[in-house]
């Protein structure tokens, strides 16, 4: 019998948990963690029925892992809500977020995408994530929630201390909460601010619906603040996996550099292959057996989805990083009724950002004894990818 451990709140295992969640699928694949007191679905075929079955795994109640965290951060956020509450608000948002409707966004993108570069050309250094990746997502969900300029770094801020964990840390620290209710103060300002004068953004459609009545205020305080979460913390770290991903490939970087209509394809690679949302939440509505063992009634679940992606069972040669597979299998987004509202957007960044980091600095190398992580179980990246190129003449 192998000894199976898998501990999201390790700091040493966020830097590799591959090799440990492999010997999950393979040795315990319903694997429960004691210390935080909830399960871990780590297969394929296991997460994505938790997904498809929401009426047995349920949001209702699953806002984080930590199980003080419904207590402690009040605000009713959408994700963590169930039909026909769930339906209601997402249709409010869903209009803005198809990529239809933010192709406007892409000129914007690109523009600010080479405002954070040009600094960093003549030097030949750049961050990946603190020079480029930490600013470019929160600038993007600002523009569509109203967030003016000087107040981004703040906003920022208080979402990074909301994630953070320290080593070992299993419940929510005084930091995490306060990060949280500066959100919330914020907020709680900012519509009061625009409530008379509701724009055409995603700030604009809530502030309508909360006037119509199919939103109330604090539904749209909370959902806010999912989406300066959301809309910041995964595609910062996507972008700054999929730097280091490539620089670890070279010759399929090559390939992109060769043909920038590849770069899709290497963003799907990258979600499947090191997604930056590592663990979904779910409660149990009712008792239900996976794999032979019985989860209960208000059990708190976490679905794996990075494990779920390198599933042998599902695809072929997991292990291997490798952009010509296409495949859209992955569930780096989720599945099903709570799907990520954002995945148009997130490629949408994640592709002119690589647009023109290949153009610009095709050549980089990564500086690995400089390379630092973000922890927290759920969102999965670094916080520094220093690089060097070739400064232009
Ligand atoms: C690479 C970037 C991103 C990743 C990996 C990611 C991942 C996910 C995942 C896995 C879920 C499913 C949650 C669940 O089933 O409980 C989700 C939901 C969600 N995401 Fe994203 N996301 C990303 C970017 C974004 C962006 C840019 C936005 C901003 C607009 C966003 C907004 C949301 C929202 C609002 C939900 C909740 C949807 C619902 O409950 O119906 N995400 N995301």
């Amino acid at each position: 019998m192998v000894a199976v451990v898998l501990d999201p709140y390790d700091h040493r295992f966020h830097w590799d948990p591959y090799p440990f969640y492999r010997a999950a699928r393979e040795h315990d694949p319903v694997y429960y963690y004691a210390p935080g007191g909830f399960w871990l679905l780590t297969k394929w075929d296991d997460v994505n029925r938790a997904f498809r079955d929401h009426k047995t795994f349920i949001n209702t109640g699953a806002l984080a892992l930590e199980k003080d965290a419904n207590e402690k951060l009040p605000y009713p956020l959408f994700i963590a809500s169930d039909p026909p509450e769930h339906t209601r608000q997402r249709a409010v948002l869903a209009p803005l977020m198809m990529p239809g409707a933010l192709a406007k966004l892409e000129g914007y993108i690109r523009q600010r995408t080479r405002e954070l570069l040009q600094p960093h050309l003549p030097h030949g250094r750049i961050d990946f994530v603190a020079d480029l990746a930490c600013f470019l997502p929160m600038d993007v969900i600002s523009v569509l929630i109203g967030v003016p300029a000087p107040d981004r770094d703040a906003v920022r801020g208080w979402a990074d201390a909301l994630i953070a964990r320290e080593d070992g840390q299993i419940d929510l620290a005084e930091r995490n909460v306060a990060g949280y209710m500066s959100l919330a103060q914020y907020f709680e300002e900012h519509t009061a601010r625009h409530a008379h004068a509701p724009g055409e953004d995603l700030l604009g459609a809530m502030l309508r619906a909360q006037a119509g009545g199919a939103m109330s205020h604090t539904e749209v305080v909370g959902n806010l603040i999912l989406l300066a979460i959301a809309g910041n913390e995964t595609t910062t770290k996507l972008i700054g996996n999929m730097a280091y991903r490539l620089w670890q490939h070279p010759q399929q970087r090559a390939w992109l550099c060769d043909d920038p209509g590849l770069i899709p394809r290497a963003i799907e690679e990258t979600l499947r292959f090191d997604g930056s949302s590592q663990i979904l939440v779910r409660r149990v509505a009712h008792d239900v057996t996976v794999r032979g063992k019985q989860l209960r009634q208000g059990d708190r679940v976490g679905l794996c989805v990075i494990s779920a992606n390198r599933d042998a069972d599902k695809f072929e040669r997991p292990e291997e990083f490798d952009i010509r597979r296409g495949s859209r299998d992955h569930m780096a987004f989720g599945y099903g009724v709570h799907a990520c509202l954002g995945a148009a957007l997130a490629r949408l960044e994640t592709r002119v950002v690589f647009e023109e980091i290949l153009r610009q600095l095709p050549q980089y190398c990564i500086e690995e004894s400089g390379l630092r992580r973000a922890h927290n179980p759920n969102v999965r990246g670094f916080t520094h990818v220093p690089a060097t190129f070739e400064a232009p003449r």
